[in-house]
């Protein structure tokens, strides 16, 4: 029988990282340890696994020789320092956070749109995980682009307070009681806090801003998404534009997206393309509801396309709705379905963890 693997989680007290020790959980991992880190100040909590309690470890003091696989979701700035160091000690890095997305000299792997590039694990032995809305939005564009050649991608997005950490959850998780709450106190206060500065509230409002600015005026979350895209799909000229928005939702990001094509494609044979296409599920009914929402998909694994239809603002121009779980398909799942493929692969982990 095949030896499993040691597992280390780092950001194991965190949105994403809960998920994963969930997940290695419920797809029966070949993982014969699991090991949770966190910062120093979270070493001792205690977080579930398997039907028993593992102690969370101060992961800038653990030595990571003799661990297999680190999935890492504490973060671009702890990631440039723990991947390369858990790397050098000969560990299989999947990290969740932007550091190391657009390296040249890494794949940038989305399992379901382009495996091939997962031959570049080795390089050096760190598997950046792409952008939430980025992994949603790309899971529906391949199979239009296989069929018909995407020429431009518009998209805007409504993402949840989750994609931003706990810090942001708390922040729109209101302590007022619905029954009894004054509405135009509880919008004062709201606007109060909007002029004092700093970041705007988002209980009541729409955001349009996610993480900081360029100096073209696009933010981070709007270049990432342009630029991963265009690396994933291996469509280096593909024009993109995306606009970012936080909305109060708790998890789930949706996408409003138009896709010109170069060649024709009616919706019908959109719709069965993307209907058989791996990990989309399309749910379009046009009747109030028949259609995917952030409330409806949290827990859920597939990304969901709605509202299909031809857009005539451009030739052969189709328009769609993404919605998928962020902290899930957008983050966790992802990592594993990426550990997964190498562990098939057999030449990542010596043979251990094989089925
Ligand atoms: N949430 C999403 O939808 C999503 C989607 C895609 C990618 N991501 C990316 O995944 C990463 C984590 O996101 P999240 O939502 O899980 O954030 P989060 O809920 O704020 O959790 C952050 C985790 O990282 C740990 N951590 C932070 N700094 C650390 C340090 N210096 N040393 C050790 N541990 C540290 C925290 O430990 P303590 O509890 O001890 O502070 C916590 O476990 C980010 O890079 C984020 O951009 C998130």
């Amino acid at each position: 029988m095949a030896e499993g693997l040691r597992v280390a989680v780092g950001g194991a007290t965190g949105n994403v990282g809960t998920e994963m020790l969930r997940i290695l959980e419920q797809r029966g991992f070949p993982a014969a340890e699991v090991i949770p880190l966190a910062s120093a100040g979270s070493a001792g909590r205690r977080v579930p696994f398997r039907g028993a309690e593992l102690a969370v470890q101060d992961l800038g003091g653990f030595d990571f020789r003799g661990t297999d696989l680190l999935l890492l979701s504490t973060g671009a700035a702890n990631a440039r320092e723990t991947a390369p160091r858990a790397a050098a000690a000969g560990c299989v890095v999947i990290d969740n956070s932007s550091a190391f997305r657009m390296d040249p000299a890494l794949p940038l792997l989305v399992p379901e749109v382009n495996p091939a590039a997962l031959a570049g694990w080795a390089a050096r032995r760190i598997l950046p995980v792409a952008n939430c809305s980025t992994i949603q939005l790309v899971l529906a564009l391949k199979p239009l682009h296989d069929a018909a050649g995407l020429k431009r991608v518009v998209v805007s997005t409504y993402q949840s307070a989750s994609g931003g950490g706990r810090r942001l959850m708390q922040r729109l998780l209101s302590p007022h009681d619905p029954v009894t709450v004054d509405m135009r106190a509880l919008l004062h206060e709201a606007q109060l806090a909007t002029t004092a500065g700093g970041d705007p509230p988002l209980p009541f409002n729409v955001v349009p801003q996610i993480d900081v600015f360029l100096e073209d005026g696009r933010t981070r979350e709007e270049w990432k998404m342009e630029a991963e895209t265009r690396k994933i799909l291996g469509l280096p000229d593909l024009p993109v534009s995306a606009t970012c928005v936080r909305v109060p939702v708790l998890v789930g990001h949706a996408e409003a997206v138009v896709a010109e094509l170069d060649r024709p494609l009616p919706e019908a044979a959109a719709r069965a393309l993307l209907d058989a296409a791996p990990g989309i599920v399309v749910v379009d009914e046009r009747r109030p509801g028949g259609y995917a929402m952030p409330i409806a998909v949290a827990g859920t694994d597939e990304v969901f396309v709605s509202r299909l239809r031809e857009d005539r603002a451009f030739p052969h121009g189709l328009a769609f709705w993404v919605v998928a779980d962020n902290v899930r398909k957008g983050a966790a799942l992802t990592a594993v379905q990426i550990a997964e493929a190498l562990l098939r692969r057999g030449d990542a982990f010596a043979g251990r963890g094989a089925a």
